[in-house]
């Protein structure tokens, strides 16, 4: 039996760009990596120069731990990555300070989060984060940089292949649908490149990210 990931890999090149334009103001942010660097939630991915700790025990992974109570030592790491992962946390606060805790004096955070996205469980989805709600988790670590990494167009194209999918009775149209209306819709993406210089984009923002770093 051929299993779910090897047809993905193999009909990789069906699969159509992602449905989202990434503000690159989001990695202008001079924040270099030291000797000891920590990515938490990586899902599997490759992060090379860093420990790579997962909640699971996926490929790639260096640690599999729950990020609430990191198993390291403190002021250990110069960055620490954490994307897309506290809407899924039980006590997104207690990854907050372990952050804080772990963190080397002069060493940066980098937490992204959504704000107008679909429900997705890995494994749970708890909530989402007004840029005011999350600023409310940063400790006593100090603001470098806050903005919007996709925008409106990104909310909208997001939720509309997900409504698309919902009309569909079964998972191979479900996935015909994502791959037709993904080719279709995603050159629309980059009207978010004209919507992100709007100061009320953030309405309907997408995904936010905030740079911190540890005094
Ligand atoms: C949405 S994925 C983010 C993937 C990747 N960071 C990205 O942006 O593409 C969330 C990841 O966080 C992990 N995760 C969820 N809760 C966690 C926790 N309490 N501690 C550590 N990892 C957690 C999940 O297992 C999953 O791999």
């Amino acid at each position: 039996m051929v299993r779910q990931y090897d047809l993905r890999q193999r009909f990789q090149w069906l699969l159509p760009p992602a449905p989202v334009w990434h503000n690159p103001a989001e990695t202008q942010v001079t924040a270099p990596l030291g000797r000891w660097n920590l990515y938490i939630g990586s899902a599997g991915a490759h992060a090379p120069g860093y420990v790579n700790l997962d909640l699971f025990p996926l490929a790639n992974v260096d640690v599999a731990a729950n990020a609430e109570a990191l198993p390291f030592a403190n002021n250990q790491f110069q960055r620490v990555e954490c994307d897309a992962v506290l809407e899924h946390a039980e006590f997104p606060e207690k990854i907050m300070r372990e952050i804080e805790r772990v963190l080397a004096p002069g060493g940066f955070a980098h937490i992204v989060v959504p704000f107008c996205h679909p429900y997705h469980a890995y494994p749970t989805d708890f909530r989402r984060y007004t840029p005011d709600g999350l600023l409310q988790l940063k400790g006593n670590l100090e603001v470098i940089a806050q903005g919007w990494r996709t925008g409106p167009t990104s909310t909208l194209l997001v939720t509309l292949l997900e409504y698309a999918k919902l009309w569909m009775p079964n998972k191979a149209l479900r996935g015909l649908t994502h791959v037709t209306l993904g080719w279709l819709l995603f050159p629309l993406r980059y009207l978010d490149a004209i919507l992100l210089k709007k100061p009320t984009a953030h309405i309907l923002g997408n995904h936010h990210y905030l740079w911190l770093r540890k005094p």
